[in-house]
């Protein structure tokens, strides 16, 4: 059982503010990832919960126990680096033996932790090997089983893939999920990568610039971002935000985009701004014949099954994804109108989203 806590958590660099007054709760067992750009503050906050960094103020609570200024030793939490520093002289066993012998453990004890941990991550094989010649995920799996042996209550990981190509990266993303549900673990994962937190995550909490905006589901995050800021930093490409001219009133059904009428989730409350964003998707976006938003073509990427079209338009450039057959030229002139109802409208003033009869 590890639940952690974070109260109000706050740490300066002299003046630099780079964790503003977060507040989160991890629940046991739960794949937890905080996800943000470079120099948000990801690294800071992890080191604090494993006891690295001392918090300027605020809390850190471990199962309801306050940890805030124990040291990373007592807390019972394992820290996998991004850069495994493995020692290239032992072999995979001693490797995984060795954080067991510096706290003392009898020879049975560490045999025992040693396989269980080998067997999990599937290196019982390899044993015998030196680190030094593994593959990249082997060198990865050793590095989890280091932290294993010692039956941590929580994982803590700092881009632990970062290093890896494309192909490994996919294959340890999985191999990290099923890790982390077959030991009933709670982990803490850092990335700046949104899709593969998306793709791993029971919880993601979106950070920037020291503050986390926001903590839900990875549907959640998608579909019902809070801010300008998740919608776009979420998806590939991010959402689209088209300026809308004019206050939303409460009750609005519609809104005015480049002089077309386009339909939006009925508004609860009315915006402070009268200048605003109308959010889409680009799977949300479709070419039509006639009564659209007029553009043309910039750019088109193909992603396989897929197509992103990049259309110049008056309201700046719009990403919609179509099928891969869809016969387009660059330069063409196209239009195109919004396919279902789950738009959002940003407030012009917050950034923020507003409410409607889809977000609660
Ligand atoms: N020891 C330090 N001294 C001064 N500034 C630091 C220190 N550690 C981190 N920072 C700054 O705090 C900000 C957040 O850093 P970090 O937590 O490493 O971000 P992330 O992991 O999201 O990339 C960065 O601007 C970084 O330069
Ligand atoms: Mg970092």
């Amino acid at each position: 059982m590890a639940e952690i806590e974070i109260k109000n958590l706050h740490k300066s660099f002299s003046d630099f503010i780079a964790v503003k007054n977060s507040n989160l709760v991890i629940e046991n067992k739960e794949f937890f990832v905080l996800l943000g750009p470079s120099g948000c503050g990801k690294t800071t906050t992890l080191r604090m919960i494993a006891g690295l960094e001392l918090p300027t103020s605020g809390n850190i609570f471990l199962d309801k126990e306050d940890v805030s200024y124990l040291r990373a030793s007592q807390r019972d939490i394992a820290f996998v680096f991004q850069l495994f520093a493995l020692y290239p002289h032992l072999n995979v066993r001693n490797n995984l033996a060795f954080p067991l012998k510096m706290q003392g453990y009898s020879k049975q004890d560490i045999d025992t932790r040693v396989m269980e941990a080998a067997k999990l991550l599937r290196i019982d094989h390899i044993l015998k090997s030196k680190t030094s010649g593994l593959a990249g995920g082997d060198r990865q799996r050793v590095a989890l089983g280091r932290a294993l042996v010692r039956r941590p209550k929580a994982f803590l990981m700092d881009e632990p893939l970062g290093t890896l190509d494309a192909e490994f990266r996919e294959l340890m993303c999985l191999e990290l999920r099923k890790l982390h549900d077959d030991i009933d673990a709670t982990t803490v994962y850092v990335t700046h990568d949104q899709q593969e937190a998306m793709s791993m995550a029971d919880r993601i909490a979106v950070m920037n610039e020291g503050e986390i905006l926001q903590a839900d589901s990875p549907n959640i995050i998608y579909n019902k971002p809070k801010t300008k800021f998740v919608a776009n930093f979420i998806g590939s490409p991010g959402m689209n935000f088209m300026p809308i001219n004019q206050k939303i009133s409460p009750n609005q059904n519609n809104v005015s985009v480049a002089g077309t009428i386009i339909n939006i989730p009925t508004q609860k409350d009315g915006s402070s701004s009268d200048q605003n964003f109308l959010g889409v998707r680009p799977e949300n976006l479709k070419l039509v014949s006639e009564n659209g938003i007029k553009g043309n073509i910039f750019g088109v990427e193909y992603l396989g099954s897929r197509k992103i079209l990049t259309v110049e338009t008056v309201v700046g450039n719009i990403k919609i994804r179509v099928d891969s057959d869809t016969n387009v030229q660059i330069n063409e002139q196209v239009q195109f109108n919004v396919l279902n109802n789950n738009q959002i409208v940003f407030d012009g003033s917050t950034d923020k989203a507003l409410i409607s009869e889809f977000i609660s």
